[in-house]
């Protein structure tokens, strides 16, 4: 290799980021509870869209997805022209970081927060800073106190992956006022939907000047595989994003797919109200076979054990019979599994396999 070629500095020092696992050697039929998604997968209305789309293949898209960007300002009654689409949120995420964060500045996000945050700070060649959280929630003093004059973005997840754990819109807003002026809040919401009633932030970034929010189409839309996401903020910071954004960064099929997903809000309430349900009853037959959690407002539980050794030992156990769950030890939760809430069948093998797995010690 030649000497002479190296990275920007800082590049080498990423952690590559681990997806969810979605095999398990010797084993054919797995189910994969592992990444947070819609066990249901998208509504029919969005597999015709997905399907249509195979007509425009030879187009080249829209560059400036302004049929999507309306269709999510008519279901939120938004600004259109202060939406931006991504390759998922984390290209929101991404531009952020590359827009308002380099060398000698700091990105802030909370201890067990989403790992994309650091990766994409340090990719822009800033100072990735762990915040301390309370008792797995994001604490606004610790974040506000951890503020310096170098501080360009902080993000919070609300709810927050892999914890599931929420604070109050009264916190949130306190923690915008409370920034430097030269700090930017990013609202993470990339599970806000399956929160009844929630407004995720919106009138917040509304109110302010310092806030974007970012969504997504992976989780309760079930498009994961197709990365969609967009992101909501000022004029002048959207702007600036679009400045950085490919001109053709989503394809006709994804801007197809997304906007009649994002137009079938029938489906998403269902799904909401499922995954509630299935939650709160996962929660509790964990709970009843000696495994507790914080209450959760995501589409998954994070599952708490006695130990490292106990948890991995469980993890193992799991596999053996199919069931993929997620360790969450790079998220400074070692002792813990972060199981996504699946259908009712994967939600009553889980709890039954983790119940054999207590009752086996
Ligand atoms: C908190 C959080 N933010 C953002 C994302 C990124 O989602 P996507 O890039 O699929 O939109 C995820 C995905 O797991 C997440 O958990």
């Amino acid at each position: 290799m030649n000497d002479a070629i190296r990275p920007q500095p800082g590049i080498m020092d990423i952690a590559l980021y681990q997806g969810g696992k979605a095999h398990v050697s010797g084993v054919a039929n797995v189910v994969k509870l592992s990444s947070n998604e819609n066990p249901f997968g998208p509504s029919d209305k969005t597999k015709e869209a997905f399907a249509k789309s195979v007509h425009q293949l030879h187009r080249y898209p829209s560059t400036d997805h302004a049929a999507l960007r309306q269709a999510i300002a008519d279901t939120h009654r938004l600004d259109a022209g202060r939406i931006i689409c991504g390759v998922g949120s984390d290209e929101i995420i991404h531009f952020l970081c590359q827009a308002y964060a380099g060398p000698g500045d700091e990105v802030l996000y909370t201890e067990h927060g989403f790992l994309m945050y650091k990766i994409s700070a340090m990719a822009a060649g800033a100072t990735p800073v762990e915040v301390a959280e309370r008792e797995r929630t994001t604490d606004v003093d610790a974040l506000l106190a951890a503020c310096t004059k170098r501080t360009k973005l902080v993000f919070i997840a609300n709810p927050n992956n892999p914890t599931g754990t929420m604070i109050s819109a009264g916190e949130v807003a306190r923690l915008a006022r409370g920034l430097p002026p030269q700090a930017i809040l990013v609202l993470d919401g990339a599970y806000a939907e399956y929160v009844e009633g929630f407004d995720a932030g919106l009138s917040l970034v509304e109110a302010m000047q310092n806030v974007v929010m970012t969504r997504t189409f992976s989780k309760i839309y079930g498009l994961g595989g197709l990365r969609i996401g967009w992101g909501y903020g000022p004029q002048a910071i959207i702007d600036v994003l679009n400045r950085i954004r490919g001109p053709f960064n989503l394809s006709n099929t994804q801007l197809e797919t997304a906007e009649a997903a994002v137009r079938d809000q029938d489906y998403v309430a269902k799904c909401r109200a499922e995954n509630a349900r299935l939650r709160h009853w996962l929660a509790e037959a964990l709970a009843e076979v000696g495994v507790p959690s914080d209450t959760s407002m995501a589409n998954f539980v994070l599952a708490r054990f006695a130990s490292t050794e106990e948890a991995e030992a469980c993890d193992e156990f799991l596999q053996g019979q199919g069931l993929i769950v997620r360790r969450v030890a790079s998220y400074n939760l070692p002792h813990c599994l972060r199981i996504t809430v699946g259908d009712e069948a994967s939600c009553r093998r889980i709890a039954h396999a983790v119940g054999q797995f207590k009752g086996l010690k």
